[in-house]
């Protein structure tokens, strides 16, 4: 599953993190640090309640 994380619209809430922090990754300031997660196979879950999590709206879902 492809996830694209705008990063204009991240602000560093860090929410993704805490729900997979084995697949978004922060900066030091608690900012997205990449645009695009890969999400293996049976982990979907995950992804989706990293979408839903961000207050920001920044996270989708590209591929399932
Ligand atoms: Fe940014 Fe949303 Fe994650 S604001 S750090 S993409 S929870």
């Amino acid at each position: 599953m492809l996830v694209t994380i705008d990063l204009d619209k991240c602000a560093g809430h860090a929410r993704c993190y805490a729900v997979a922090a084995e697949y978004f990754d922060i900066d030091d300031d608690g900012y997205a640090a990449a645009a695009r997660v890969i999400v293996p196979e049976g982990a979907e879950n995950l992804a989706i309640e990293a979408v839903a999590a961000c207050p920001e709206r920044a996270i989708q879902i590209c591929e399932a």
